[in-house]
């Protein structure tokens, strides 16, 4: 089993480099099924979860080559249309590729990423948007079976911004025929980087970044190189690192437009930042004041942020309340950080945090990536040892983050 052993109670100073956004990458992987031909990526992040995605373009036909500090991905002999379902499994965010399989070839076949039932959550809006394509779905076996003659544009109201299925339309509707037009899309950055990928391949789709995105059909798509936008949560999260730890961390490779929501919290815990256009350096205090949180569609406070700020408001001076608006069950983490001497308490969709300065080192287990990367934080700032089991899950999501730490100054094995 994959474990972090982390002595805590050392200041973090330097300098840290920011990797290629999880986010942005995924789906941009996913799209390049829809050139049916050669993509040069740079700034990829070499994390599990873009390891995953590359076993499935590869499973499908695909090509994926890294040479230095690029990838070079091949899509022009895929065969088969059908997401593997032991992938499909490890993923959620695998569902991604059917809109590039169906804005393709006009057919996908994938399970239902935790065997959800057709029409309920989670994948119910992007079901709801392939059909208004006019895509044909049916439900076999468990699997979801997608084809279509044509894509034809339509217009589509999503109930919820959902990032996903904004995704997932933009991608299928892309080479259709006529005007697409979405509405209450998702606005996330990674949406627009996606887009700027795909019209950088000569797709016509205006409007990423706000609630109207239209997409406008095209007949095929070039071969390009295109370098993937910085992760504003792994930038969040060094972030915290040195404010948890009262340090003084430089980020380089950084959009700090992005990250506003998470700057202006740090910036009211009393955290000093300067800003520039590509680095961020923050200069904490010894102990952070209390600050509320409420999570919300971008450009609210991210919601991947979350457990990140838990872990950093146990410390604080003061009482904090963090609420969870758009996943349900997002605090498995606080147990762990509990058992470290947090006083967390959740009541619905609130957490309710006291600050203590009394956390001590103990056996954790991270159940999912960023309550993983929660318990990484409060480690380092915890007196004395804490030991980490299921360190793969924040692995999924952090490129070299031992390495990343250990330069910064931590003391983790
Ligand atoms: C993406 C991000 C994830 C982030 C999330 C919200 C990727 C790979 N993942 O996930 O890191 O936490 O955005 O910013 O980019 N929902 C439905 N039905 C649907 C789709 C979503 O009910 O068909 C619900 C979800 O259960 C959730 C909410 O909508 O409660 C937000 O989900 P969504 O924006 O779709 O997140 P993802 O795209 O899955």
């Amino acid at each position: 089993m994959s474990k972090f052993i982390i002595q805590g109670g050392k200041r973090l100073e330097g300098e840290v480099k920011i990797s290629g956004s999880k986010n942005a990458a995924l789906p941009i992987i996913a799209a390049t099924v829809l050139n049916g031909g050669k993509t040069t990526l740079y700034n990829v992040p070499d994390i599990q979860d873009v390891h995953t995605m590359f076993e499935i373009i590869k499973d499908i036909g695909g090509k994926v080559v890294k040479r230095h500090n690029k990838i070079i991905i091949n899509t022009s002999k895929i065969h088969t249309y059908e997401i593997p379902d032991n992938l499909m499994r490890q993923m959620r965010s695998s569902v991604i590729l059917a809109g590039a399989l169906i804005g393709k070839y006009h057919q996908a076949r994938f399970s239902c990423p935790g065997g959800c039932d057709i029409g309920a959550r989670p994948i119910d809006l992007h079901l709801k948007g392939f059909e208004k394509l006019g895509i044909n779905i049916k439900e076999e076996f468990g699997e979801i079976v997608c084809s279509a003659e044509k894509i034809i544009g339509t217009q589509i109201h999503l109930d919820f911004p959902s990032v996903g299925a904004t995704e997932n339309i933009i991608l299928a509707a892309c080479l259709g025929e006529g005007t697409t037009i979405i509405t209450n899309a998702a606005k996330e950055p990674e949406i627009e980087d996606l887009v700027k990928y795909l019209n950088k391949m000569g797709a016509k789709i205006k409007g990423a970044g706000t609630d109207r995105v239209e997409i406008i059909g095209v007949k095929g798509l070039e071969e390009i190189s295109y370098n993937i936008m910085p992760d504003r949560i792994e930038a969040g999260t060094y972030l915290v690192a040195g404010a948890i730890t009262g340090g003084n961390i430089k980020l380089t490779n950084v959009c700090p437009p992005h990250i506003e929501p998470i700057l202006n919290k740090l910036e009211e815990a009393n955290c000093k930042l300067i800003i520039e256009k590509s680095t961020i350096q923050i200069d904490a205090p010894k102990r952070i004041k209390a600050v509320d949180i409420k999570t919300m569609p971008y450009p609210g406070f991210p919601t991947d942020m979350q457990s990140i700020f838990g872990a950093l408001l146990t410390t604080a001076k003061g009482t904090s309340i963090i609420t969870e608006n758009i996943f349900e069950s997002r605090y498995k983490y606080v147990q762990e950080l509990n058992r470290m001497g947090a006083k967390i308490k959740v009541e619905g969709r609130s957490a309710i945090i006291k600050g203590t300065r009394r956390i001590q080192g103990a056996k954790v287990v991270a159940t999912d990536l960023r309550g993983g990367a929660a318990l990484v934080l409060e480690a380092l700032m915890a007196k004395g040892v804490t030991e980490i089991d299921n360190t793969h899950y924040i692995l999924r999501g952090y490129e070299r983050i031992e390495e990343k730490l250990k330069k910064l100054g931590a003391k983790i094995y």
